[in-house]
C-alpha cells in the first residue's frame, strides 16, 4: 500500500506526495484582495514540499467574512491576486488548491489576535450575519444572525457558483467548500442551529438540502476532471455524535450523488461542550465516512508523527493528510518526515530537499 510520501491521483490532479498544506486565514487581506502577505506565504508551504497547497478560506461574499481581513472572490477584481497565489503554488510543485467559504453566523468578527469578538452593533464596518435560524453562536452574545429567505439562499449558492469559476480563472485546480466549523453550510446540517419548518429545515434530507444543493451547483463549473472536495463537520460533541455521524454519511452520499469527489473530515463546532482534543481524533471518523461513503477521505486535527500518519495511510483508513500548524510552525517538514520515514529516494525535487539531507551520513 502507498504511503505519506508516495503520489496520490484524483481524477485528473497527481500531489506529488500525502502530505496538503491544510486551509489556514490568515487575516492579511484587503477588501477580499491579496496582499504582499499571501505569495510569499503560500510560495512557502508549497516550496516546503507539500503535496497540496489549500488557500485559507475565501468568502464568496462580502458578509461571508470572518474577518474584514479574510480573502474574498466575490468580484473579477479579486481573481489576478489569487492567480499569482496559484502560479506561486504551482512553480514550486505543488496542486494549487482553494477553500470557498461563507461564515454565516460566525461573519463580522475581530481576527483572533484582537480578541475575536463581533465588531460592535455601532462600529460603521459592522454587519447582522446570515444563518438558517436566528440563533446566535455563542448564547450570551448579541450577535443574533438574521435567518435567511429562500431567496437568500439562491444568492449564496449563486456566489459559490461565481466563485468557483473565478477559482478556476485563477488557476486553481482543486476546489474544498467549508462545510464545517459552524460556517453557514454546517449550521444548516446541524440541528442546534437550524430550526427551520420549510425544505431546509427538520428531516435531515431538508438539513442536508443546502448543501447538495451547493454542491451541485458548483460541480456544474467547476471541471470534471479537477477535484471538488468539501470539508464536513462529522461530529458536534454534544452527546449525540453517533447520530451526527450517522447523519453526515446519509448527507455526504447525496452530495456524491451531486458530484462530490472527496471528503475533508472535519469537526462542526457547536459550542455546546468542550472538543476532546486528543493525537489523531479524527482518523477513525474519517475511516468510518471512507468505508460507508465510498468516497476518498483526507482528514486534519493533531496529527503530528510522520510515522503514525504514514501508517494511517498504508492501512488504507485515509489517502492523505491535510496538516495546518505543522508547516505553519516549519513549511519545511515534509523534508523532515521524509527523514523521519527513511524514504532515500528523492520524492521533494526542490533544492531544499539536496540542502537538508542528512550530510553526516553522506
Ligand atoms: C491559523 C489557522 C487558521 C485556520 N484557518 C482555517 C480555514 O481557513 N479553514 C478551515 O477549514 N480551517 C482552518 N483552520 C483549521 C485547520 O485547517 C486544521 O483543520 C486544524 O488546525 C487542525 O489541524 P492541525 O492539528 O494540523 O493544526 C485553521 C487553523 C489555523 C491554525
Amino acid at each position: 500500500m502507498p504511503g505519506l510520501l508516495d503520489s496520490y491521483t484524483l481524477k485528473g490532479i497527481t500531489l506529488r506526495n500525502r502530505i496538503a498544506a491544510s486551509p489556514m486565514c490568515q487575516y492579511m487581506a484587503k477588501d477580499g484582495l491579496v496582499t504582499d502577505w499571501h505569495q510569499p506565504h503560500y510560495a512557502a508551504l508549497a516550496r516546503g514540499g507539500a503535496g497540496l497547497v489549500v488557500v485559507e478560506a475565501t468568502s464568496v461574499s462580502p458578509e461571508g467574512r470572518i474577518t474584514l481581513g479574510d480573502l474574498g472572490l466575490w468580484s473579477d477584481a479579486h481573481v489576478p491576486g489569487l492567480s499569482r497565489v496559484a502560479a506561486a503554488i504551482a512553480d514550486a510543485g505543488a496542486v494549487p488548491g482553494i477553500q470557498l467559504a461563507h461564515a454565516g453566523r460566525k461573519a463580522g468578527c475581530r481576527p483572533p489576535w484582537e480578541g475575536g469578538a463581533p465588531l460592535r452593533p455601532g462600529d460603521p464596518q459592522a454587519w447582522q450575519p446570515i444563518a438558517p435560524s436566528a440563533v446566535p453562536l455563542v448564547p450570551e452574545q448579541p450577535h443574533v444572525p438574521r435567518a435567511v429567505a429562500v431567496a437568500d439562499i439562491r444568492r449564496v449558492q449563486e456566489d459559490f457558483v461565481d466563485a468557483a469559476r473565478r477559482a478556476r480563472e485563477a488557476g486553481f485546480l482543486w476546489l474544498e467548500l467549508h462545510f464545517a466549523h459552524g460556517f453557514l453550510a454546517q449550521s444548516f446540517l446541524s440541528k442546534h442551529s437550524n430550526l427551520r419548518e420549510d425544505a431546509y429545515g427538520g428531516s435531515l434530507e431538508n438539513r442536508a438540502r443546502f448543501l447538495v444543493e451547493t454542491v451541485a451547483a458548483v460541480r456544474s463549473v467547476w471541471p470534471a476532471e479537477f477535484p471538488l472536495t468539501a470539508r464536513l463537520g462529522v461530529l458536534e460533541f454534544d452527546g449525540n455524535d453517533a447520530v451526527n455521524l450517522a447523519e453526515a454519511v446519509e448527507a455526504l452520499q447525496r452530495m456524491k450523488a451531486a458530484g462530490l469527489d472527496l471528503v475533508d473530515v472535519g469537526l462542526g463546532f457547536s459550542t455546546l461542550s468542550p472538543v476532546p482534543w486528543a493525537p489523531n481524533m479524527l482518523v477513525q471518523a474519517a475511516n468510518h465516512v471512507r468505508k460507508e461513503t465510498g468516497l476518498p477521505v483526507t482528514t486534519s486535527w493533531l496529527v503530528t508523527s510522520a510515522k503514525e500518519a504514514d501508517r494511517f495511510v498504508r492501512e488504507g483508513q485515509v489517502d492523505f493528510f491535510m496538516f495546518a500548524r505543522r508547516l505553519l510552525d516549519n513549511p519545511h517538514w515534509p523534508h523532515a518526515a521524509a527523514r523521519e520515514l527513511g524514504v532515500e529516494r528523492q520524492v521533494l525535487p526542490t533544492p531544499y530537499h539536496f540542502w537538508l539531507q542528512d550530510w553526516s551520513a553522506a
